[in-house]
């Protein structure tokens, strides 16, 4: 492996430089292919040196790219480099993780290791109950309904943009749900005011999305219900673990892994323990808070390898020193990108109300949209890419999750200017 400044580092502001070349990592790899006419059947004892040697090689040089997709989304350096390293033989284990018995002690070990990082990272008091599931987030639309109400309760849904408008739809086959507010006539670019929200009194819970992944509004604060046997529950799919978060005020939260955490295949729901075994009787055993809490989310086989993953990522969080410090990374990251949206006398524009930006996801609009094409086509000959809008907002998106790092954004801002100066 060798370290080396990225071509495109000119488009970097100068005193920058020394950031994009620390980061910048080409990756030379030798990979051993077997080709059909050389391919030999492996002998289990071979060690990965005796795999390599007789078969004929190829010799891959690649830079990684700057990755804005919404998600799966780019994953810390360093958490890719060691699965890299550990992917073959896991820590002594004699095999890979992936190969693991689920029950097995080592395969133990990386789940507690991850809960119990994961606990410390966002505080998560002893009373709540912390499951590593599959399904995605969408699954959770309808568990929440089937573990927290009966048929006839009523619930009550903010809807501030696609998903919690997706939350709510899935409700309706399990309980009776309201929407109390929606952002849909304003294009979803607001929040409501917390105060005014006009909460049914018997609601057996709020659901809040804390940050709308595809309209790029995000919750600075959260409401409190006003029913006193109501609890929040919030899908924090696209900011979880991006900064630190009072998990008390809520009654469960959810979160898919494949933005911030992890890989796609793990869904992560931190429940309060009393609201776990009360689900509706048809609700089914995959769905069902009390089966995977009983069983310490080993009821069925987990997405083990993607666990793992998770786990690296809570120690690289922990590392660069808990969440208090991500939010910090995340803060200037996005303040970088909107200045530049702001200062540019309306060639950029960002539709989202400035005080509930979203930190995470930064939809932005060309004034003369039919540039939005090639913005998107330049930006990727750069190395910058996944910078296209959702199909259902056009325009462009930045995601700039926890392992974006600030090199990628000032790249991406240098190339925002240097493309106004020649387009303005
Ligand atoms: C906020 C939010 N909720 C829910 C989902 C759906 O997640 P999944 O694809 O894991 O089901 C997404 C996916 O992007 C999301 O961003």
């Amino acid at each position: 492996m060798s370290i080396s400044t990225s071509p495109h580092s000119h488009l970097l502001p100068q005193n920058h430089n020394h950031f994009l070349s620390n980061h910048r990592i080409h990756i030379t790899t030798t990979l051993s292919l077997p080709s059909p006419r050389t391919f030999r059947p492996i002998k289990c004892a071979a060690t990965p040196t005796q795999l390599q040697d007789p078969l004929p090689t190829q010799t891959q040089a690649q830079e990684r790219v700057f990755n804005f997709a919404a998600g799966p989304a780019t994953l810390p350096e360093t958490v890719l480099l060691r699965a890299q390293s550990e992917l073959y033989l896991w820590r002594g284990s004699g095999m890979s993780v992936m190969e693991m018995s689920h029950r097995g002690k080592d395969f133990t070990s990386i789940i507690e290791k991850a809960e119990s990082d994961l606990r410390t990272l966002l505080q998560i008091p002893p009373e709540y109950s912390v499951l590593f599931l599959q399904g995605g987030a969408t699954t959770q639309f309808a568990a929440v309904p089937l573990n927290l109400c009966a048929p006839e309760e009523p619930v009550d849904y903010v809807v501030t943009g696609s998903w919690s408008d997706k939350a709510f739809k899935e409700a309706q086959k399990y309980c009776k749900p309201s929407v109390i507010w929606s952002g849909k006539s304003e294009k979803y670019t607001k929040i409501p005011s917390l105060q005014g929200l006009e909460q049914n009194p018997d609601a057996k819970y709020l659901h809040i999305c804390s940050n709308e992944t595809i309209h790029g509004v995000e919750y600075k604060d959260y409401p409190t219900p006003t029913n006193p046997n109501g609890v929040l529950v919030a899908d924090m799919s696209s900011n979880f673990c991006s900064k630190p978060v009072d998990v008390s005020k809520f009654g469960v939260i959810y979160a898919g892994a494949q933005k911030n955490v992890g890989p796609s295949g793990v869904t992560i729901v931190i429940i309060r323990n009393d609201l776990i075994g009360h689900a509706q009787g048809l609700t089914p055993v995959m769905l069902d808070y009390k089966i995977h809490a009983e069983n310490r989310s080993l009821y069925n086989t987990p997405p083990c390898y993607g666990i793992y993953m998770c786990g690296l990522v809570f120690e690289d969080l922990l590392e660069q020193g808990g969440l208090g410090e991500v939010e910090k990374n995340n803060v200037k990251k996005a303040e970088i990108l909107y200045n530049a949206i702001d200062a540019s006398n309306g060639f950029y524009k960002c539709p989202v109300e400035k005080s509930v930006r979203s930190l995470m996801n930064v939809p932005f609009t060309l004034e003369k949209s039919e540039l939005e094409g090639e913005f998107i086509k330049e930006a990727a000959k750069e190395n910058m890419v996944q910078l296209k809008g959702h199909r259902s907002v056009g325009g462009m998106r930045a995601s700039i999750y926890n392992a974006m790092p600030l090199p990628g954004v000032q790249k991406l801002v240098a190339f925002m200017k240097d493309f106004q100066a020649r387009h303005a």
